[in-house]
């Protein structure tokens, strides 16, 4: 097997040079890639005019926006350009989202939500239980801390609308089984809106694979600026209110949806994002091929050295005493991302991490904003999980300095 030539990774993200920090807190943002940075600047420093003008340098700008979102389409394997809605954040998007699907809901009608949420998939649609929406929480399964298809099969009804769930969970780590949840769900006539955050830097998305009809992500987790998309389909959008001026008509898609200026210079910086991935793949394989199987190539090396990080530190974790991984304890890379959660049995999670911070290594603790699986797991009066979230770009020579330093805080095992 091919392994990850680290000193190619290493050139591609200014922020490790020098490697002198520790950076395990890729869940909460990622390193950014120099590609994109360039690509921010030179829109900024080249052709930051106004959009839609019959002059030279706008229709310039306006086709590096639509080159933009075509990079986005081919990137999650979307069937259009069109499909990509650009905006700030995963959060506002789905704000957006929910505005737009409001006149989809009547009183009596049901939205599903998952208990291992971002708030951001949840508090978006508590919004319609003013308007009589029954808001129902599908719940983990206590032992195994799995969302199973079988319970969400259970909560479905023909007053179901849409169900909201994550790809992955930036507690749990673990990856859903997308495709499985959405045909249960189009079984039953209902939509399905996935968070795909948390699971953009580490697998490839494929919407088209995972019938999804609503994926947000948000490009700050995968190596580039703080912007998201949302991914919809055409026709789908065509029927759908549009949330801009009365006179942007009902085909202006995805315009109807994108009030004021998108932010054109980080939709061009995305760009870089495929570009570092198909770069990544060519410089580990002499094989010609097209894009999208560079991209899964890409991926592939990714998951490959992933699984070897995760596999270090769950090792270890799981040989000290009183601690309780918050996830999967697999390190397979088909069962999950590198987000290792855990608790200590009467250990405060803050004390924990404020010990390594003095070493130059940026963990985290919390709730991260998935609150209701924390209160359900009963985790916040130990200022919830410690959270190491890694990236390809991270070392074993990492790993070991962390797992070096836990040893100085957490239980020892009998030697
Ligand atoms: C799984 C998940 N979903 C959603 C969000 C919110 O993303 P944004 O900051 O782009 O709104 C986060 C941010 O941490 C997250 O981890």
């Amino acid at each position: 097997m091919v392994t990850l030539d680290m000193a190619f990774v290493e050139r591609r993200f200014p922020a490790l040079d020098p490697r002198d920090f520790v950076y395990f807190d890729n869940a909460g943002g990622s390193l950014v890639l120099e590609g994109v940075a360039a690509r921010v600047q030179d829109y900024l420093t080249t052709s930051s005019v106004q959009h839609g003008a019959s002059y030279a340098k706008s229709r310039i700008a306006s086709g590096r926006f639509f080159e933009a979102r075509e990079s986005v389409a081919r990137l999650v394997n979307a069937k259009d350009p069109d499909d990509i809605i650009m905006g700030p954040s995963t959060s506002a998007l789905l704000r957006t989202l929910s505005v737009m699907l409001s006149g989809r809901f009547a009183p009596g009608d049901e939205i599903i939500v998952s208990q291992v949420e971002h708030e951001a998939n949840i508090g978006a649609w508590l919004l319609h239980e003013k308007s009589g929406v029954n808001i129902k929480v599908w719940p983990v399964d206590k032992g195994t801390l799995e969302l199973r298809t079988q319970t969400l099969a259970g909560l479905l009804t023909d007053r179901t609308k849409l169900v909201c769930v994550n790809h992955v969970s930036n507690i749990l780590g673990t990856i859903n089984p997308i495709r499985e949840f959405a045909d249960v769900v189009h079984a039953h006539g209902a939509k399905i809106c996935v968070d795909g955050v948390a699971y953009a830097p580490h697998r490839l998305i494929d919407v088209q694979a995972f019938d999804a009809d609503y994926y947000v992500f948000s490009f700050y987790k995968a190596y580039g600026p703080h912007h998201a998309a949302l991914i919809a389909r055409r026709d789908d959008l065509r029927d759908l209110p549009g949330i801009n001026h009365f006179f942007v008509s009902e085909d202006e898609i995805p315009y109807k949806f994108q009030p004021g200026n998108a932010n054109y210079e980080l939709s061009y910086g995305c760009i870089g994002i495929s570009d570092y991935l198909i770069e990544l793949a060519k410089h580990h394989t002499s094989a010609e091929d097209h894009e999208r199987e560079y991209l899964a190539h890409a991926f592939g090396l990714i998951a490959a050295h992933e699984q070897i990080l995760s596999a270090r530190l769950l090792e270890y974790l799981k040989s000290v005493p009183g601690v309780r991984i918050i996830g999967d304890e697999r390190a397979d890379a088909g069962v999950r991302v590198p987000t290792i959660s855990f608790v200590v049995e009467d250990q405060d999670s803050r004390a924990i991490v404020e010990h390594i911070d003095r070493f130059g290594i940026g963990i985290r603790y919390g709730d991260f904003y998935a609150r209701r699986l924390i209160e359900a797991l009963g985790l916040e009066k130990q200022n919830g999980v410690v959270r190491v979230s890694m990236a390809h770009y991270n070392t074993e020579e990492e790993v070991d300095r962390l797992i070096g330093h836990f040893e100085t805080v957490l239980p020892r095992g009998v030697s």
